[in-house]
């Protein structure tokens, strides 16, 4: 139904929402004909539950600045640090990861 993992890159070799080599970047995907019935935030939330109790410092994501997903990203901490052409750089400390995640 849906698939979502963090990992982190290099200076060299990244992707889109890169900020720093110990700091993993986010993809996330539900499939079309099931969107909008939770599963993408609870992925979320578990992947941002796992990042933290692997003592990442933050997650990062890119997202296009019209994507609806924003609002979901908005709502589990991320905040806007970057744009890169359409598309903003988002990053989730862990420090306010108890907040945020409830
Ligand atoms: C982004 C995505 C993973 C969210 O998964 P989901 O299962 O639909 O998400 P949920 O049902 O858990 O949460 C929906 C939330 O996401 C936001 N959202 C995501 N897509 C939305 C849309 N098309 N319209 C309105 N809100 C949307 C809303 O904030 C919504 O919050 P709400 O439930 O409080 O209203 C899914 O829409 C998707 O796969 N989209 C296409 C691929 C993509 O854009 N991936 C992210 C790239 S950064």
């Amino acid at each position: 139904m849906g698939a979502a993992w963090y990992r982190t890159y290099t200076e060299a070799n990244h992707g889109y929402g890169f900020v720093a080599d110990d700091v993993p970047e986010l993809s996330i995907a539900v499939v079309a004909s099931r969107r909008h019935g939770g599963i993408g935030r609870r992925l979320l939330i578990e992947l941002i539950e796992a990042s933290v109790a692997q003592g990442y410092r933050a997650m990062s994501l890119s997202v296009a600045e019209n994507n609806p997903a924003r609002g979901l990203y908005e709502s589990t901490g991320f905040v806007p640090v970057e744009k890169h052409g359409r598309s903003w750089t988002m990053v989730r400390s862990a420090a306010r990861s108890n907040r945020a995640t409830r």
